[in-house]
């Protein structure tokens, strides 16, 4: 008797459990979203700046290549000064962008996740650290860059290696009655990643926090 009360309630709790993700779930699913996903494509939004002549203070958005290198989930961008999107974060005085990365097969149902941030941009002599690492990396997600990357004098556009520094994640992890949605508080986003030990996906190298 007692121990049939205690499968029951051990049930009750399991089932309780794995109804609702808590924002570690969460976390954990965010990462999985950026650093697996199947075409390394984000969704990115920029501004307009506010002097443009048509489209002052408009958001824009559009697709964009990514790769996911850092341990702490920040994204590896290749910056084209000629597309809007750069052309638009060079604008904006702290250079802010969001990226948005969806499930494989997206759907109201499926998690997907925003991060709003910052981006750097390693031009006029400023460099990328370990900068073989993040080429190797993002070529391994994108093989056609290889046609436009810094440094080739012979490529068909100058380009720059930029990293995308989030400071907000918000995520919906499908309907609300059995997921989250809501922020995910940076550090647990940072430290929800793959640990580079137990990843050894092809292809893909995380540098590590301390790395760079
Ligand atoms: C993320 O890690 C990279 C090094 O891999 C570092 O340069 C960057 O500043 C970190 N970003 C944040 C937001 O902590």
């Amino acid at each position: 008797m007692r121990v049939e009360f205690i499968l029951l309630y051990l049930l009750c709790v399991t089932a309780t459990v794995v109804a609702y993700e808590t924002v570690e779930d969460a976390a954990v699913i965010a990462r999985n979203l950026v650093d697996n996903s199947k075409d390394s494509i984000a969704t990115m939004a920029t501004i307009f700046p506010s002097d443009d002549e048509e489209l002052g203070d408009q958001p824009f958005s559009m697709q964009e290549y990514y790769a996911s290198c850092h341990q702490n989930g920040s994204i590896t961008l290749l910056f084209l000064p000629i597309s809007r999107h750069s052309r638009n974060i060079y604008r904006s005085k702290e250079h802010r962008a969001s990226i948005s990365i969806t499930s494989e097969i997206p759907a109201a149902s499926r998690a997907r996740v925003s991060l709003i941030g910052t981006v750097t941009v390693f031009d006029q002599g400023e460099r990328a650290q370990d900068l073989e690492i993040l080429k190797n990396c993002y070529l391994a997600k994108h093989p056609d860059a290889r046609w436009w990357l810094p440094d080739d004098d012979d490529a068909a556009h100058i380009a720059y290696w930029a990293r995308f520094d989030p400071h907000t994640v918000y995520f919906v992890g499908g309907f609300g009655d059995t997921h989250y949605i809501g922020y995910i508080p940076l550090g647990l986003y940072q430290s929800s990643g793959p640990q580079p030990s137990l990843s050894p996906v092809a292809g893909r190298i995380l540098v590590t926090q301390g790395g760079l």
